[in-house]
């Protein structure tokens, strides 16, 4: 048999909460799995980096866990990963695009997929004249989102100078603030669409009748709510792989090099679908996924692996990466206690140098 040459994967993360459910999935495939806590750090152009496949899982919400450097180290850390030929799962291109809801909707309107007006404003003078040309209710947001932040209902363009000038106004990182026609929906939910490597992996609702801040993950949402069934404020969506939408969302990805992707929608009076939220770092409602049946942590680790044979047959690498993990008895190298790896790594002392 050949001797198995899997890379390792190298993920670029920053919440350890995030990092258990990947790297049990990875594990599970076989692959060893390094974690780079991207914070402070070195980044040495002079030296290649580290070898084997990279992937970035740092959200646009770092700076409110104390972690106010990673956002701009990692935009750095991906430039530099992909001027040396590294492959890197959700890229430059991807984190780009996360960071910004502007960007957002500017590439969701290329692509033809209906979004709410949105403008971006910095500035308070600024702020308070685009807030004037809304005609109905608007919403602040945070143009580097993430958990809701900056989110805010107004319907009257006066009420929000009040806002503004008050003592817990924070505009968020570089004072980027959104304002963004509101959708009003009949049913108190929104939809999210999971994508992974250009494939429909599943839909999912959230309700929105507790607020705005929707973060799927078990880690946001440890306990069943009452009277909300096995997973609380998530259920299934009726949405599949052949909705014109889901079509629309796989061709986006495909042409902006998103990989993973979480995308969230609402659903007007009329039927309307608007699109308004990009997410990469998706985690997964692991509650949701039992009941409905399918593991989004494990498609992603078999995306990677999909990757890793692509990225061995264009090196040339002697192996055959997914037949070897396949007839394995157990599926794979057994998973290694992984909360204890992860803490192991997230003390590590030494710097990276990257
Ligand atoms: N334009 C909108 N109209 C109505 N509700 C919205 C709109 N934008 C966001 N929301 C609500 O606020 C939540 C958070 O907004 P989102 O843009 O996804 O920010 P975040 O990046 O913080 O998740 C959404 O899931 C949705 O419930
Ligand atoms: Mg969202």
């Amino acid at each position: 048999m050949i001797s198995p040459v899997l890379p390792t994967i190298n993920v670029l993360y920053e919440n350890p909460a995030w990092i258990p459910p990947l790297q049990e999935a990875l594990e599970r495939e076989g692959f060893r799995v390094r974690l780079v806590h991207v914070n402070e750090g070195i980044v040495d152009p002079s030296v290649p980096p580290p070898e084997g496949i990279w992937m970035n899982r740092i959200s646009p919400s770092s700076h409110t866990r104390g972690h106010v450097h990673t956002v701009e180290l990692a935009r750095q850390l991906l430039y530099r990963l992909e001027s040396s030929g590294r492959r890197v799962i959700n890229g430059l291109a991807a984190f780009e695009l996360e960071m910004s809801k502007l960007r957002q909707d500017i590439v969701l309107r290329r692509h033809a997929i209906r979004t709410p007006r949105t403008v971006l404003a910095v500035g308070r003078e600024h702020l308070l004249a685009a807030a004037a040309t809304f005609d109905g209710p608007f919403i602040t947001k945070h143009d580097q989102g993430g958990k809701g932040l900056g989110i805010r209902l107004f319907h009257d363009p006066g009420d929000l100078a009040a806002h503004l000038d008050g003592a817990r106004f924070d505009a968020g990182p570089g004072a980027r603030m959104i304002l963004q026609e509101y959708i009003g929906a009949p049913e108190a939910f929104i939809t999210r669409v999971e994508i992974v490597g250009g494939r429909f992996v599943l839909a999912m609702r959230s309700s929105t009748a507790e607020g705005f801040e929707l973060c799927p993950s078990d880690v946001c949402n440890p306990m069943p709510r009452a009277g909300g069934g096995a997973t609380g404020l998530f259920g299934a969506s009726p949405i599949a792989a052949d909705d014109p939408l889901v079509r629309q969302y796989i061709g986006m990805c495909d042409a902006e090099g998103i990989e993973i992707a979480g995308i969230e929608f609402v659903e007007d009076g009329l039927g309307n679908r608007y699109t308004y939220d990009i997410n990469g770092t998706t985690n997964y409602n692991q509650a949701l996924g039992a009941r409905i049946g399918i593991d989004g942590m494990r498609e992603v680790a078999r995306y990677v692996r999909g990757v890793a044979a692509e990225e061995g047959r264009l090196r040339s690498v002697s192996a055959v990466v997914p037949d070897y993990v396949a007839s394995q008895p157990d599926g794979g190298t057994p998973a290694r206690p992984f909360a204890r790896s992860v803490r192991e790594s997230y003390n590590e002392a030494k710097p990276i140098v990257i």
